[in-house]
């Protein structure tokens, strides 16, 4: 296995197909999907020569928080659907990499149990808010008593993206079983069909206290069902009374939209098309990238996801002014083929390819990365 592509091969081996395209697919058509991959072809880093490269330095700090390298794993929800205990695994691997791990709302454990697993970790929460905000009161006030660090909130799922080879597969949210599910278990022997609903019960990460006794099933609902459409500008003030840390917007593609995040007090911004999960006519947060950076001038940090599959591409992100990426479908390969050791060997690949990188370009260090290749430098090549 020397790269992402190799895993992903070794995922879609593995997984019961059904699993497989909920991990892989994207939305309607998927040109997004192909977009995000040619967008980041298309761009080319110019080597600097005759530099001293014997140390090369990809660590980051953000929010007072140093990380080995500048990216972290992305908010993926029903990790338990690609492997039970998938979250799990997925901190204990940040914790061993030194990078964040963004646990997603949607996610089929309780996050006190991912502290538990991965003690010494960054762990930031990823927040969707539905119509019963009580639901969102009481997660914030968990992710505190846990030590979560960070607060990303995901602002692209009003509703839900139409993600046809779910429908095709029979696979939803609740789940329930079907006739071409069913088919699909019975050519994996290995997998049955509690796994397939992500370890029984704890479906979703959403109840703790005043929801206790509600059903699986019903909180599977209220994820998939009760996107609070009503969220807008105003909302940020409301989750502001119950977080006090950093808060982050993922989710973002416009510059004006950058621009009012920036003012309204988002202390960073995630440029992201969801991995092209969501709208299909989106832009690519490659080509949006400059555009949201040049909007907030240097003010908060700029982070993006959608798409990275190669310490190079990590490496044309930050050129573009990202300071640090997320990292969605190549760890979930990894999750799905060997677990957390899988994690973690497709972390250190996109860091090795990301440090032969550096090298060749000639840069030694993550900022200087990013500030020598801004568009605004007139020598850029
Ligand atoms: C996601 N993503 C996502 N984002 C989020 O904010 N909350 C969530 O629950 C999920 N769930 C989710 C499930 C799966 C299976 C995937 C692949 C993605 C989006 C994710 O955080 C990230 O934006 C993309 O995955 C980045 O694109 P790449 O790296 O997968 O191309």
């Amino acid at each position: 296995m020397l790269n992402v592509n190799d895993w992903r091969a070794a995922a879609r081996r593995t997984l019961p197909r059904f699993v497989y395209e909920y991990v892989d697919g994207a939305a309607e058509d998927e040109r997004c999907l192909a977009r995000n991959r040619s967008a980041l072809d298309a761009v080319s880093l110019t080597p600097r020569i005759l530099r001293d490269t014997r140390r090369i330095d990809p660590a980051v700090s953000l929010f007072d928080q140093t990380w080995a390298q500048p990216f972290a794993i992305a908010p993926t929800g029903l990790n338990g659907l690609i492997r039970p205990g998938g979250d799990l695994m997925g901190a204990a691997a940040a914790q061993t990499m030194g990078v964040p791990f963004v646990l997603s709302t949607a996610s089929n454990e309780r996050l006190e149990a991912v502290r538990e697993a991965a003690p010494q970790a960054q762990l930031w929460l990823q927040l969707y808010v539905m119509e019963d905000r009580s639901v969102a009161e009481q997660l914030l006030r968990r992710a505190k008593a846990a030590k979560f660090s960070a607060l990303v909130l995901t602002v692209d799922v009003p509703v839900s993206g139409s993600r046809e080879k779910d429908i095709r597969n029979g696979f939803k949210v609740p789940f329930k079983p079907s006739l071409p599910l069913a088919m699909d278990l019975m050519r994996h022997p290995a997998w049955s069909l509690r796994q397939a609903m992500g370890g029984g019960p704890k479906f979703v990460n959403l109840v703790e206290d005043t929801k206790a006794r509600m059903s699986a099933q019903a909180q599977a609902a209220l994820l998939a069902r009760a996107m609070d459409r009503g969220l807008d500008w105003a909302s940020l003030s409301w989750l502001r009374r119950h977080w006090d840390g950093p808060l982050l917007v993922k989710g973002v593609l416009h510059p004006v939209d950058a621009r009012r995040a920036q003012q309204e007090g988002v202390d960073a911004l995630i440029v992201s098309n969801h991995g092209a999960r969501q709208l299909d006519v989106a832009p690519t947060s490659i080509d949006q990238l400059p555009r949201v950076v040049d909007a907030v001038r240097g003010a908060i940090p700029v982070l993006m996801d959608s798409g990275i599959r190669r310490g190079s591409d990590v490496a044309r992100a930050l050129a573009q002014g990202a300071h640090a990426v997320l990292i969605g479908r190549p760890v979930l390969y990894g999750l799905a083929v060997k677990g957390q050791a899988g994690i973690e060997r497709v972390l250190t690949t996109l860091a090795s390819e990301l440090e032969r990188t550096m090298i060749l370009l000639g840069e030694t260090d993550i900022a200087a990365l990013r500030v020598s290749r801004s568009p605004a430098d007139p020598c850029q090549g």
